[in-house]
């Protein structure tokens, strides 16, 4: 048994992951599989002690996958399988350099970040924290004639910056609340994502324009970092809603505090900041238009799982120097 295991390829879980990858990991009998049993992040020195020698590392979004981790797991490394279908945590280009291969969760978490995304749209539009607090704490004297007033989605055009599989599904959902037209904008036009939720592509200064509502769900890549920012705020209209369920990279944040304080937009609503957690002393915590949740898109207990239970696939079938069912092209 113990010769049996010293064969098997070495793996660490950099933290507990939802029972269904578990499962899969214990019961395949093919890794030996040490894991971070802890709901917090292992710290990265011990993180740097513990993948020395690995086959496999089995991740989550706050571990930084970069040369340093690279060189401390050693030659042996063959696979990185992260729990997201996010990737900015990783270094892409030293992966590929070392031939390692890299395994992502998208598709999975799709219905569960299009369902956060609208839930926290009509949140902000509808000024729902800010009319729960009023309704809790003696603000509510009457029935007023233009209290806590908010934006509605009837008639209105929705604007997606960055089209990928949630934006149509954010799309879809949006739809029977007789959204009056959909734009996009992205590096080019995607006609067959496009075409599901008859969007229409523009460019990025009229999706700033022209949109009502503006959903971020670009990847966050060199090329999109900080573009949301002064020059995308300022052409917003002042009674448009942003929402960004991306990367809290995409966003300028004193740019959008700008805006946000002055009345250059209406709203904003956002699951991710920079950095995670944002400090509670944050400037963005004190706008009663401004909403934050701490990063819970995917937050669903089936969701959860299902991303573990495809990590955890993705992980063993590169193991076996097989195609992962959702392998990132490097
Ligand atoms: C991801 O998967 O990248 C999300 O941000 C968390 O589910």
């Amino acid at each position: 048994f113990q010769r049996a295991m010293s064969v098997l390829p070495k793996v660490y879980v950099t933290r507990q992951v939802p029972q269904d990858g578990l499962d899969i990991l214990r019961k395949s009998g093919q890794v030996q599989f040490e894991m971070w049993d802890s709901d917090d992040p292992v710290p990265r020195n011990e993180l740097l002690k513990k993948v020395k020698g690995c086959d496999g590392i089995l991740c989550v979004l706050t571990e930084k996958i970069d040369a340093e981790l690279l060189d401390a797991a050693g030659p042996n490394l063959k696979v990185i399988s992260t729990m997201s279908v996010g990737f900015d945590h990783l270094s892409l280009e030293e992966l590929k350099k070392r031939k390692i291969c890299v395994g992502y969760t998208p598709d999975v978490l799709t219905d569960a970040v299009a369902e956060l995304t609208v839930a926290l749209l009509l949140t902000t539009a509808r000024r729902l924290i800010e009319a729960t607090h009023e309704a809790k704490t003696g603000g509510w004297g009457t029935w007023r004639t233009q209290w806590l007033c908010g934006y509605e989605l009837a008639n209105s055009t929705v604007g997606i910056l960055g089209l990928g599989r949630i934006g149509v599904a954010i799309a879809e959902r949006l739809k029977p609340f007789k959204v009056k037209k959909f734009i996009y904008t992205d590096v080019t036009p995607r006609p067959e994502l496009a075409d599901m939720i008859q969007a229409e592509y523009v460019s990025f200064d009229e999706v700033a324009k022209q949109s009502d509502f503006l959903a971020v769900c670009c990847a966050l890549t060199p090329e999109t970092q900080a573009i949301c920012n002064k020059n995308l705020f300022t052409k917003m209209k002042k009674n448009s809603i942003f929402i960004n369920t991306s990367r809290g990279g995409v966003v300028n944040q004193e740019d959008l505090y700008e805006a946000l304080s002055t009345g250059q937009i209406a709203g904003a609503g956002l699951d991710v900041t920079t950095p995670e957690p944002l400090p509670t002393n944050h400037p963005l915590f004190t706008l009663k238009n401004c909403v934050i949740l701490p990063h819970i898109a995917s937050a669903s207990y089936t969701t959860r799982n299902a991303m573990s239970a495809l990590a955890a696939n993705n992980l063993l079938a590169g193991l076996r120097g097989e195609p992962m069912p959702k392998e990132l092209k490097l």
